[in-house]
């Protein structure tokens, strides 16, 4: 295979996000013409919006030792061809439950996705850099959401519209697959596999040539631990990297932000603004997204990842009490639903810059590489789980306590997610893989 340039090989290493993105986001507006034409009930809506969430928490947890085993390119094809299969299914199914079979095919990919793509881009990239590269997959996530948001809108007029919002899927998917076959396998799963000089001519296509051997050697020293499982997973030894991997995939969800990006449109509804505007307010949302979500890629590399956590995480709190008040004084004011609108704005800014992409980028660096995979791979499972336990009970806590009571409970999880920030998790930025795994092993020792 030819040799390709490093901004190819990011540029595909994390397209895969893309997919994650545009499949999660599609659901939202093409869901009110499904329901309708295949005659849905409440239950049925349910679970074909969250059958994706389902089959990525299998995707998640079958990806990691599997990429330990066969390696992440392999996998970033194999996943490309499922988005694409399970893309094209759902864009063709004619009754409820072949349209559920495929979505949870696609949940597959999604959730295989959501972890590779920030493991691979972590093992390629240099560690002055890894940050802002590893968050590559975040902005991808967001153009994808974007790219379904607009995509729903314009589609909305035509009767089998829904089937060309969520086929449309496959032609990124196809996209994935032809520039996967030029991607490089990770130099760190080369080394792991005893193919030294493959991972160096990998290195060589990566970092200058006075660099290679010296980040060869550190890999090579760190690869000769032997592969491990469970038992190593929740070792002593391992444990700080796992609590900061479980910590931040349950507080990412908890804090709230999938409500904001998949039921939007309702909660402005709820909140006076008439249907149409709130489909344009999304829309407006998800462009809001893509740009904070480029500054964090920006300022990635210049500011320590736990800052960006416990800055996030207060912006996150404030904007939902403020959202909170608004509601609880508003008396069906048109200023109060301006103001729950602009709260509700800056809280999902707040989260695309700080937490969307952070969370994602430590779990991709702070595990061992003789287990990275379990550990990027149970932590990505433990996300979707809390990601579809928020999404199934919001509609009904929505109901039950009211969008004011809900969203203030959320904000005491983000003040919550501070404490766990400050006690539980080290600062990654600058370190090597290789130095972050010599910090665990010194706490160990030190215990
Ligand atoms: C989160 C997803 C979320 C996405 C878009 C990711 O970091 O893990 O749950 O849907 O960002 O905001």
């Amino acid at each position: 295979m030819g040799k390709v340039s490093k901004s190819f090989i990011y540029f595909f290493g994390a397209l895969g996000g893309i997919l994650f993105g545009y499949d999660t986001g599609v659901i939202s507006g093409a869901i009110l013409f499904i329901q309708k034409q295949l005659s849905l009930n409440t239950w049925q809506q349910g679970w074909i919006v969250s059958g994706v969430l389902f089959g990525a928490i299998f995707g998640a947890a079958i990806i990691g030792p599997l990429a330990d085993k066969v390696g992440r390119r392999l996998l970033v094809l194999v996943a490309a061809i499922i988005f694409f299969i399970g893309a094209i299914g759902c864009g063709l199914a004619p009754e409820f439950w072949s349209l559920l079979l495929f979505r949870f095919i696609l949940g597959i990919a999604v959730g295989g996705a959501s972890t590779l793509v920030p493991m691979y881009l972590s093992e390629v990239a240099p560690a002055e850099m890894r940050g802002s590269l590893s968050s590559l997959n975040q902005l991808m996530i967001m153009s994808g959401i974007l790219l379904a948001y607009i995509t729903n809108y314009s589609w909305q007029g035509m009767y089998h519209g829904w089937r060309v919002m969520l086929a449309a899927a496959a032609v990124p998917a196809l996209i994935l697959f032809i520039g996967a076959l030029f991607l490089p396998e990770s130099p760190r799963f080369l080394v792991k596999v005893g193919k030294i000089d493959q991972a160096r001519g990998v290195l060589g296509q990566l970092r200058t040539a006075d660099k290679v051997e010296e980040e060869l050697a550190d890999i090579e020293k760190q690869a000769q631990v032997k592969s491990g499982g469970f038992k190593e997973l929740f070792s002593k030894y391992v444990r700080p990297a796992l609590v900061i991997g479980v910590g931040l995939a349950i507080f990412q969800q908890i804090m709230g932000c999938n409500t904001v990006l998949y039921y939007a449109p309702t909660i402005f509804t709820d909140i006076g603004f008439g249907v149409s505007a709130a489909l344009l307010a999304h829309i407006g949302i998800g462009v809001a997204n893509v740009i904070v979500t480029i500054v964090a890629v920006l300022i990635m590399d210049k500011v320590n990842r736990k800052v960006m956590l416990v800055v996030g995480a207060i912006g996150m709190a404030l904007s939902l009490f403020t959202l909170g008040i608004a509601m609880a004084y508003s008396q069906n004011s048109m200023s109060a639903a301006w103001i729950a609108a602009i709260a509700l704005t800056v809280y999902i800014c707040f989260f695309s810059a700080t937490w969307g992409p952070v969370m994602w980028v430590m779990i991709g660096e702070v595990f061992p590489l003789n287990i990275r995979g379990l550990g990027v791979g149970f932590s990505g499972c433990v996300n979707w789980i809390a990601n579809m336990l928020v999404s199934l009970t919001f509609p009904t806590l929505l109901a039950s306590l009211g969008t004011e009571k809900l969203f203030i409970g959320y904000g005491v999880f983000c003040l919550l997610a501070v404490w766990f920030v400050k006690s539980g998790v080290f600062e990654t930025r600058g370190k090597t893989l290789e130095e972050i795994e010599d910090h665990l092993h010194a706490v160990s020792v030190k215990e």
